[in-house]
């Protein structure tokens, strides 16, 4: 299994102070910052977007592992990269029919690619994506309905990361989605490596202490 990663959502942060929002989770030992972007289209939410990662990048050099909750991937692999993205996860339910050159676009822009999948889909679905020609780099397990922060974890999603951690041992495989103390083990005995986690770390008064027993469950 690929070392932990964590990954504040900073969809749970103060909107108004991200870069020192930003640093303050590094400091506080996170490995990514999670970056929510949504279009009001593909989730009924609106939140982030290239001008933000730009405006971001500018004050950090953590990963920023962008999560795009988009109808049209393809448009943003451009911007995004030019923004200082580091991660590119779409989800596979917006890109059925163009995924291998999403992938392909993606990796040419200096990217990791990610591929996401809600929870009505099948983990059968993405087989062909990480063992294909242009393969993913990591794949995202929802483990809410994507659009809001603050949702109940959904344990039945587990099957999936289990399903995968099984084929694809040297897989980054990534949970979003009520994660924290609560349930940070059974996704971490399941198999999944890179932790996303908004409101548990954001609303803690130890985020640094969320942090680091997240990392713990995922090494043990
Ligand atoms: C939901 C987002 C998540 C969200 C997680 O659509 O993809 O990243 O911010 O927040 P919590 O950890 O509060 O469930
Ligand atoms: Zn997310």
């Amino acid at each position: 299994v690929p070392p932990p990663k964590i990954a504040p959502s900073m969809l749970s942060s103060d909107f108004a102070n991200l870069a020192s929002e930003a640093k303050r989770m590094m400091e506080c030992g996170a490995d990514w910052l999670h970056m929510d972007v949504m279009d009001g289209h593909f989730v009924p939410n609106l939140t982030i977007g290239e001008p933000v990662i730009k405006s971001l990048r500018k004050h950090t050099t953590a990963f920023l592992d962008c999560h795009l909750m988009v109808t049209n991937p393809l448009d943003y692999v451009e911007p995004l990269a030019k923004a200082g993205a580091s991660g590119f996860t779409f989800h596979l339910e917006a890109a059925r029919d163009n995924w291998e050159s999403l992938v392909k676009q993606i990796k040419a822009a200096g990217m990791q690619a990610g591929v996401s999948l809600k929870p009505g889909t099948s983990v059968t679905d993405v087989y062909p994506l990480v063992e294909g020609e242009h393969q993913v780099d990591m794949v995202l397990i929802m483990t809410v309905e994507p659009g809001f922060g603050g949702q109940n974890f959904m344990p039945e999603m587990m099957s999936k990361v289990k399903d995968l951690r099984n084929r694809y041992p040297n897989l980054d495989i990534e949970v979003d989605g009520g994660l924290g103390p609560a349930t940070i083990e059974q996704a971490a005995k399941a198999g999944a490596n890179c932790i996303v986690a908004g409101s548990s770390v954001f609303g803690s008064k130890d985020p640094a202490g969320v942090i680091s027993l997240l990392r713990g469950h995922v090494l043990a």
